[in-house]
C-alpha cells in the first residue's frame, strides 16, 4: 500500500510514526513533510493548501489511501477531489469540513440542536456588532467567523479591548474574509478539555481526552501560541463527565450533521469547558489537534491505519478500539521569540541516548542536519503508568535535545496533577 499525509507537523509527524507500525504500508509520502518528518517518510514538495499538486501527485503514484490532516485543505475540499479520482481518504468532505471552517454556521448548528454551547449573536455588520457591545457583558468573547490561523478569538476583558477587536476583523480585515461575519460570544469559565474523536458518520468513538497549554509562558502567562505542550488522559474529564459529553454533545453533533445532509468522517474534535452549568462545547474541529494528538496517538494500542480505512469504509462499529491505561506528556521546544519573531536555521541535535518520542514540527534537512525552521521546533512525548511519571520523563528526555535559541515551558502537566490531588 502507498499512503500519502497530507501536512507538515508535529501532528502529521506523530500519526505517520504510528502508520508505519502497519506492515502492509510500503510507502508513507508527506506532502509537504519537514526535515525530521524526512527520516519516516518520503517528503515531497507540494503544499498542504495545493489541491491540483495532491491530486495530480496521488494520480501519478498511484496512491491507496491518503490522509487529509491540516484544517486548510479539508475546508477547501482536498478530500472531495481526492475521492473523485478514486483515493479513499481519512478526513471529512468540504460540506462537513464546515463545522470547522464557519463558527457562525456550528454556532447555529447547536443552537438548532440544543448541544450545549456559550449564549451568542451573529453580526455581518460593524455598527451592530459595536452597539451591541456598548452594554454586553465584560469579558466577551469575539470570533471571526472563518479560518485565521488559530488566532481568530479575542477574549474582550474591557469594552474598548471588544470595541477594537470588532474593529480590526470587520474594518481593517486583520483575517481578510474570515472576519466579515463575526460571533460575539458569552465568556465562560471552567477547565477546558480537548476530546478527539474517530467517526465514520454512524458510530463515534473517542480518544483519550488531553489537556493543552495554549500559553507561550509558564504558570499560562504570556501570548497564545498554537500549543505549548499536551497532557492525556485529562484528569478534569471524570468518566462521568465524558458520559455526559457522549449523551448531550458528542451523539447529538453527528446526527445533526447527518441531518443536515454534511456527514462528518473523520476526527472530530471537541474543545470543551467543563462550565458550572455542564460541559459546553467552545469550538470545533474537523481534525487531530496539534499537539494534542502528540499525546494521544502514543496511547493508541489499535492499529491506526485499521482505524482510518474502517473509518473512510463506514465500518468503525466492526473495529475495537483500545488505548492504554497509562499517561503521556509532550513538552513542545519552540525557538526564543515565538509566537513573534524568532530566528531559525540552528542545527539540532538530539544526544545518542535520547530515549523519547520525537515528533518534529518546525525543521528542515540540509545535507542530512536537522535545521530549526519553525517557531514551534519540535515535541518530545514520554509515556508512563502515571502522569507523574510521564512528566518527569518528558522532561528528563528533554534534556537530550537541543538547538540554539530553544525554549520550553517547564510547567507542562501541573496544573493536571494539581487537579488530581485535589
Ligand atoms: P483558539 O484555539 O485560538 O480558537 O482559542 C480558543 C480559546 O479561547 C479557547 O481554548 C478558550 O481558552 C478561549 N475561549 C473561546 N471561547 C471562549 C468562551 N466563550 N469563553 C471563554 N473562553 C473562550
Ligand atoms: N491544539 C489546538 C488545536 O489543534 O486547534
Amino acid at each position: 500500500m502507498k499512503v500519502m499525509v497530507v501536512g507538515g507537523g508535529g501532528r502529521e509527524h506523530t500519526i505517520i510514526k504510528k502508520l508505519k507500525e502497519n506492515k502492509t504500508i510500503e510507502t508513507i509520502y508527506a506532502l509537504p513533510g519537514n526535515g525530521g518528518i524526512a527520516k519516516d517518510a518520503v517528503c515531497v514538495n507540494i503544499g498542504a493548501k495545493d489541491l491540483d499538486g495532491a491530486v495530480n501527485f496521488a494520480k501519478e503514484n498511484q496512491i491507496d489511501f491518503a490522509v487529509v490532516a491540516p484544517d486548510d485543505p479539508l475546508v477547501l475540499g482536498m478530500v472531495d477531489r481526492l475521492e473523485e479520482i478514486g483515493v479513499p481518504c481519512f478526513g471529512p468532505n468540504k460540506n462537513a469540513a464546515i463545522i470547522e471552517g464557519s463558527k457562525v454556521f456550528s454556532k447555529n448548528l447547536m443552537k438548532k440542536y440544543n448541544i450545549p454551547t456559550a449564549q451568542y449573536e451573529v453580526f455581518t455588520e460593524m455598527d451592530e456588532a459595536l452597539k451591541y457591545l456598548e452594554t454586553a457583558p465584560i469579558p466577551t468573547v469575539i470570533k471571526a467567523d472563518g479560518l485565521a490561523l488559530g488566532k481568530g478569538v479575542v477574549i474582550a476583558t474591557t469594552r474598548d479591548e471588544a470595541f477594537d477587536a470588532v474593529k480590526s476583523m470587520m474594518q481593517d480585515k486583520v483575517f481578510g474574509e474570515s472576519g466579515s461575519q463575526i460571533v460575539i460570544e458569552e465568556f465562560l469559565t471552567g477547565p477546558e478539555v480537548s476530546v478527539l474523536a474517530f467517526t465514520d458518520g454512524k458510530t463515534l468513538v473517542p480518544m483519550v481526552s488531553s489537556m493543552d497549554h495554549k500559553r507561550a509562558l509558564d504558570n499560562d502567562q504570556g501570548l497564545n501560541t498554537g500549543g505549548m505542550g499536551t497532557i492525556a488522559p485529562n484528569p478534569y474529564y471524570t468518566s462521568d463527565i465524558a458520559e455526559v459529553c457522549m449523551k448531550e454533545i458528542f451523539i447529538p453533533t453527528i446526527e445533526a450533521m447527518k441531518n443536515e445532509g454534511r456527514t462528518f468522517k473523520g476526527c472530530l474534535y471537541f474543545g470543551l469547558m467543563l462550565t458550572e452549568k455542564g460541559p459546553k462545547v467552545i469550538e470545533y474541529n474537523c481534525r487531530f489537534g496539534d499537539p494534542e494528538t502528540q499525546v494521544v496517538l502514543p496511547l493508541l494500542k489499535t492499529d491506526l491505519f485499521e482505524i482510518f480505512k474502517a473509518v473512510a469504509n463506514e465500518t468503525l462499529a466492526d473495529i475495537n478500539v483500545e488505548f492504554s491505561d497509562g499517561s503521556a506528556c509532550c513538552v513542545v521546544m519552540a525557538s526564543e521569540g515565538y509566537p513573534k519573531a524568532y530566528e531559525s536555521g540552528f542545527e539540532i541535535k538530539v544526544a545518542p541516548e535520547f530515549k523519547g518520542q520525537l515528533f518534529v514540527a518546525g525543521a528542515k534537512d540540509v545535507d542530512g542536519k536537522m535545521l530549526t525552521a519553525g517557531g514551534r521546533v519540535l515535541g518530545v512525548t514520554e509515556t508512563a503508568d502515571t502522569l507523574e511519571d510521564a512528566i518527569k520523563k518528558a522532561y528528563q528526555e528533554v534534556k537530550n535535545v537541543s538547538f540554539d535559541n530553544a525554549f520550553y515551558r517547564k510547567d507542562i502537566g501541573q496544573r493536571a496533577l494539581k487537579a488530581k490531588e485535589a
